[in-house]
């Protein structure tokens, strides 16, 4: 029997493949998934032989991810509790396929992950590989084993003969792929405690040592996804990367939240994502200049749920796809482009314009104007007004 292992060539993972073999007798093969993290694949391909892997793959999905999961989620303006950007919940459903496509590939029976029972991430990879292949059997090991720490975890591999150069890494439970890079655990634990910002950022300059002077960006979006900055053309992986780079030099992008888990209890963490919050700030400023306010408001709603989906791993459903087809209707006019200013952790509105936009300066004005005729204002308001007028007539004494 063969069994596929989410690899990311870290300590948890690479005691899992030893483990497995002891306890399952299967083949391990291992999967690192490229979602855009900074990482020495060929080193990783090196240390899942090292650990006992019999086969390795190296699986990119950057651009699927961005094209796929990121774009519709911009699209969808999906925040999660109003504030995080999502950016682990979007990449375990692609990564979740990317391992489903390999256990295709191998004819493998079973799927293993080293996201712990108490998180949010075991449920988003199992969800995934549950929609797109029910047949499959999932092995948890942080659910089975006795392994409590990272001392454990050092010991079981030199117990089978296996020493690896695990340079002592942070202590902070860390996840980065191109969108994001988050930060738990260690002294986040503490919410009353501000963020060793020195210790924990790794993409985004601190507000003290940003850049001092402000510049100004142009994003141009056709039907609500990016495809130029500064009017150059390029794709959605490199826009994030631009964007990532210029963000992080203005310390934006940076949030420290409590957030709550799909499995119960609050977690807080440390978000950097200053590509991503640059996107999302510029495409609602242009969907304000190219929706109609029906549709505006009612996207705000849906927004919501939307957001509740990929946080809690339901990519792969009816709803969330429901959701994603209203949204691509509403961005069928959302083209044009946004001016920002970026200074110090700030993004400063610098101007929209849109081929589509439904502003018109000479509908607004205060001065005269073709379309509007004040009369018209008073018997609209007796009518929008009647129900509370009839109200506060037959309710005297109110
Ligand atoms: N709390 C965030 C989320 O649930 C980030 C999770 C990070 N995952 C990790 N394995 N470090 O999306
Ligand atoms: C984990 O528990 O594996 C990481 C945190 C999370 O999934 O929420």
């Amino acid at each position: 029997e063969k069994v596929i292992l989410a690899y990311s060539g870290g300590l948890d993972t690479s005691v899992i493949i030893p483990w497995l073999k002891e306890n399952y007798d299967y083949d391990v093969i291992a999967v690192a998934v490229n979602v855009g993290q900074t990482e020495d694949f060929k080193a990783i391909e090196e240390k899942a032989y090292l650990t006992g892997a019999s086969k390795f793959y190296l699986v990119d999905k950057v651009h699927e991810f961005v094209e796929e999961y990121i774009f519709p989620t911009l699209k969808a303006g999906a925040i999660y509790e109003n504030k995080y950007l999502l950016g682990t919940s979007m990449a375990r459903p692609v990564i979740g396929k990317a391992l489903v496509e390999v256990a295709h590939i191998e004819g493998a029976k079973y799927i293993a992950h080293g996201a712990t029972g108490k998180g949010n991430d075991q449920v988003r990879f199992e969800l995934a590989i549950k929609a797109l292949d029910p047949s499959l059997k999932i092995i948890a090991p942080w659910r089975i084993w006795d392994i409590k720490s990272r001392e454990e975890e050092i010991e079981y591999l030199e117990k089978n003969g296996i020493t690896l150069p695990f340079h002592k890494k942070s202590p902070y439970s860390r996840d980065e792929n191109l969108f994001h890079v988050s930060h738990e655990g260690f002294d986040l634990e503490c919410p009353s405690k501000e963020p060793n910002y020195e210790n924990v950022l790794q993409w985004v300059k601190t507000l003290e040592v940003a850049n001092e002077k402000s510049e100004y960006i142009n994003i141009e979006f056709v039907k609500g996804v990016p495809v130029a900055i500064n009017g150059e053309k390029m794709s959605g992986v490199e826009i994030i990367k631009q964007l990532n780079k210029i963000g992080g030099n203005h310390g934006i992008g940076v949030l420290d939240m409590v957030e709550n888990r799909l499995v119960g209890m609050k977690s807080r963490g440390v978000y950097e994502t200053p590509g991503g919050t640059i996107l999302f700030f510029a495409h609602e400023e242009l969907e304000r200049l190219c929706l109609d306010k029906d549709t505006y408001q009612e996207k705000i709603k849906l927004s919501h749920d939307f957001s509740k989906l990929v946080y809690n791993g339901q990519w792969f459903t009816t709803l969330r796809k429901a959701i994603t087809a209203f949204v691509d209707v509403t961005q069928e006019f959302v083209t044009g482009e946004v001016k920002l200013k970026l200074y110090k952790g700030n993004i400063i509105l610098a101007g929209t314009t849109s081929p589509f936009t439904l502003y018109s300066e000479e509908y607004s004005t205060f001065e005269k104007d073709s379309v509007y005729n004040q009369k018209d204002a008073e018997g609209f308001i007796n009518l929008f007004g009647l129900p509370i007028k009839i109200e506060a007539l037959l309710r005297k004494n109110f």
